[in-house]
């Protein structure tokens, strides 16, 4: 792929969000960065409650309200900072720009409108000039472009009628109708049967090959990262642990949490009477994270600075980078031998 000039089709810059809690005010996501291409596929992983959908939800600023909010960091969307976006300026990039899809499709979905008037209402909406008659026909071409057979009995249908893997069609239509420029998908495939997951992946990428749009694709599950992503960001406990292109990640990944991580994706020769490897411990909750690195408790190779000093995000490799006081160990080591 060519290096474009000019800023990234997305820049994440030390995103940093807070929620008021009984316990006081938590971060639940904190120090977060990452970049992305255009045509790109980016991965975030992470086991569940790290901060994979509070990231996507800020990206899009539909964060809950009013129990959230950024507490630092920038969004730069071909170098603007959404941050600085007005309400109604973010209405115009949300669905038209960057669009997102979730795991259950009723989260975007309206129960009490027929499909096809709830497509027709996200044309209007980015598209005021487009009159009934163009909105319903490009209403059809696009659900047959997501593969709804008789998209014409489909769109006099309400979401409640229709099967997950159908509703799952309609959300994607509808996220990609405008042909944003990224595709968010938080857990796209997650409470899908095996070969309907496989058809939606495809649908996501046959239209990132035919329009060029990135995705971020969020999901807790390594083996679609692998077949699916360019890069991956790993996160964990709120923060980001470790980035890489994929084939490196999987290949040559730095951060202890990673390793475990890859050792827990289930092998083919794996039967069902061998259990998965666990991590020992437990991810630290929000209002008493540590202080050094979070991973630091549950870490074989943590070393006396990691409990007490935060990692910053060190350069491994080109293009690899990890929050681990290991890659300053390694230097040391490496510059020691020389
Ligand atoms: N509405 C909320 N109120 C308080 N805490 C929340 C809320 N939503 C998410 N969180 C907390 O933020 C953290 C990250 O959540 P989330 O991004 O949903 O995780 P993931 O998508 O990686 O499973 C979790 O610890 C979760 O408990
Ligand atoms: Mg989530």
């Amino acid at each position: 792929m060519n290096q474009k000039d000019g800023p990234p089709l997305l820049a994440v810059k030390h995103l940093g969000v807070a929620f008021q809690t009984d316990q006081g005010q938590v971060l639940a996501v904190d120090d977060v960065s990452f970049e992305l291409e255009s045509g790109q596929v980016l991965g975030i992983a992470g086991e569940s409650g790290c901060g994979k959908s509070v990231t996507a939800l800020s990206l899009m600023r539909l964060l809950p309200q009013p129990v959230s909010k950024i507490t630092e960091g920038e969004i730069l969307f071909k170098g603007q900072n959404l941050l600085d976006f007005s309400i109604g300026a973010m209405r115009k990039i949300r669905g038209k720009k960057i669009s997102m899809i979730f795991q259950e499709p009723m989260t975007a979905l309206n129960p009490v409108h027929t499909v096809g008037r709830q497509i027709a209402e996200s044309y209007s909406l980015h598209f005021p000039d487009m009159g009934e008659k163009e909105k319903n026909t490009a209403s059809l071409q696009m659900l047959a472009k997501v593969g709804i057979p008789d998209a014409r009995q489909v769109m006099k249908k309400y979401p409640h009628q229709l099967s997950g893997g159908m509703r799952q069609r309609v959300m994607i239509g509808m996220a990609l109708a405008c042909e944003p420029d990224i595709l968010i998908a938080d857990e796209p495939t997650t409470a899908l049967d095996v070969t309907v997951q496989a058809q939606i992946m495809d649908l996501i990428f046959q239209f990132r090959d035919t329009t060029g749009m990135a995705v971020i694709l969020i999901t807790h599950d390594l083996g679609l990262i692998a077949e699916n992503c360019d890069r991956v960001v790993i996160m964990y406990a709120g923060t980001v642990s470790e980035s890489a292109s994929v084939t490196t990640l999987f290949h040559h990944p730095f951060h202890p949490y990673t390793k475990k991580l890859l050792q827990s994706i289930p092998s083919r020769a794996q039967t069902a009477k061998e259990p998965l490897p666990t991590i020992p411990g437990n991810v630290p909750v929000l209002s008493k994270m540590p202080v050094g690195c979070r991973f630091a408790k549950r870490c074989e190779h943590a070393l006396p600075q990691c409990e007490n000093q935060r990692p910053r995000m060190m350069s491994v490799s080109s293009g690899h980078f990890a929050a681990c006081h290991l890659v300053y160990d390694c230097e040391k080591k490496l510059n020691f031998d020389k």
